[in-house]
């Protein structure tokens, strides 16, 4: 049987990629957050997952808002990067693994989550800059299953469903007939908004709460209803609901390994934590 080995969870602001092509890691600026990442890079050296299922959201590219997918799997040979718009350099594409997709779409749809199955599928920064920041070679050891989860346009799907969707995701590989390691990545958040009159707003004691809480009490955050989440952690904020479902995946029993938070890049608050299962 498949096995989770684990979960990556990390903001995906499109400035990395800029910094990360103009060799800007060890500037002042860059360096607390580029830091954070070699202690994930030796684990994955160490523990050489097989395939990533990587939960993210769409920012327009691959989704716009006049079709706009709650939950949505690839189910492709093969994901391409594009310049969404910010000018960021776009990177080799990434192999996909449609026996698993199409695994994990026949267990999410029997456990009644209603998808939108994607048979072709562009990438944009929240799937593309985690993954080139696990390996900033590029070179993509893992195949590559997305997990897209409507972030952007209300309404939004609750903590609550989000939860229950990582926990479907677990069942899925759990039942999934292979040896392969399957690497959970979870991108977006943590607080940060990007519009409106609390642009700029940022919320660091909401942050470490939820940090902590992904050990403590993994299911902490789904207290709150999708207004309150976004009261607390930003419009854009709300994208801690993609680490929600990467946490769900795991058993409850999941170890903190390592994590990272520092404020700002851009204008969000970058959070890192690295789980085993
Ligand atoms: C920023 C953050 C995001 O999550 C994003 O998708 C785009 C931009 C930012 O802080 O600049
Ligand atoms: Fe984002």
């Amino acid at each position: 049987m498949a096995q989770i080995v684990g979960a990556i969870t990390t903001s995906h602001v499109p400035a990395i990629g800029r910094a990360m092509a103009k060799g800007l890691e060890q500037d002042a600026y860059w360096k607390p957050f580029f830091d954070g990442f070699p202690p994930v890079r030796d684990w994955l050296a160490e523990v050489l997952p097989d395939v990533a299922i990587v939960i993210y959201n769409d920012h327009g590219l691959n989704f716009f808002l006049d079709k706009m997918p709650t939950f949505a799997v690839g189910a492709a040979s093969e994901y391409r990067n594009a310049d969404e718009g910010w000018g960021i350099p776009t990177v080799p594409a990434f192999r996909g693994d449609p026996a698993l997709s199409w695994h994990l779409i026949e267990s999410l749809i029997a456990d009644d989550f209603d998808l939108t199955t994607c048979q072709e599928m562009l990438v944009d920064h929240a799937f593309t800059l985690p993954l080139a920041l696990c390996w900033p070679d590029h070179r993509w050891p893992v195949r590559t299953v997305p997990v897209c989860i409507n972030t952007v346009q209300s309404p939004l799907p609750s903590a609550k469903r989000c939860y229950r969707l990582g926990q479907a995701i677990g069942r899925a590989v759990a039942s999934w007939h292979s040896d392969d390691k399957v690497l959970i990545v979870g991108t977006g958040g943590l607080s940060h908004q990007l519009d409106g009159t609390r642009a700029g707003f940022i919320n660091k004691p909401f942050d470490l709460e939820f940090m902590d809480s992904m050990t403590r009490d993994p299911t902490w955050a789904t207290q709150y209803s999708t207004a309150e989440l976004i009261e607390r952690a930003g419009t854009q904020g709300i994208e801690l609901l993609n680490w929600l479902v990467a946490r769900g995946a795991l058993p409850r029993s999941a170890r903190k390994l390592h994590s990272n938070y520092h404020i700002p890049i851009s204008n969000t608050a970058s959070g890192l934590m690295l789980l085993a299962a």
